[in-house]
């Protein structure tokens, strides 16, 4: 599985975001330490706080279906910058393994990113 390959499913599962409050589309293709790809899009709610991010529905597509871990995860989304992944997501990456973030930028150039660089200190329980 190719960055482009894992990118162009996050495209994909872009196209089926449900954002109609905030516009703003996103699409996420998480790829397991076995091969097999989870792809979420962001869901929004009335009750915009009920909104869940495409990088976790991805995630957790993954964990229901039994992969439990995840390399690497593809993001991309509308609007004129880099889609770097939110906090909340950045710490469920975490405890799923995630190792490398691939994001696409406005002008079709992919970046990819460190997990660990992104959340050096997430949080921990004892
Ligand atoms: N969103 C994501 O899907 N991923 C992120 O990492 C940050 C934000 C979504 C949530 C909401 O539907 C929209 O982007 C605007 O915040």
């Amino acid at each position: 599985m190719t960055d482009r390959e894992l990118l162009d499913m996050a495209i994909e599962a872009m196209q089926k975001a449900y954002a109609p409050y905030s516009e703003y589309r996103v699409g996420a293709a998480a790829l397991t330490r076995s091969g097999r790809v989870f792809t979420g899009c962001n869901v929004e709610n009335r009750s915009y706080g009920l909104t869940v991010c495409a990088e976790r529905n991805a995630i957790f597509a993954a964990v229901g279906a039994g992969e439990k871990d995840i390399v690497k995860i593809a993001v991309v989304a509308g609007g004129g910058r880099v889609p770097m992944p939110c906090g909340a997501c950045l710490q469920v990456m975490e405890e799923f393994g995630v190792e490398e973030v691939v994001v696409i930028s406005p002008e079709g150039d992919f970046e990819t990113y460190k997990l660990r660089d992104l959340l050096p200190r997430p949080f921990e329980l004892d």
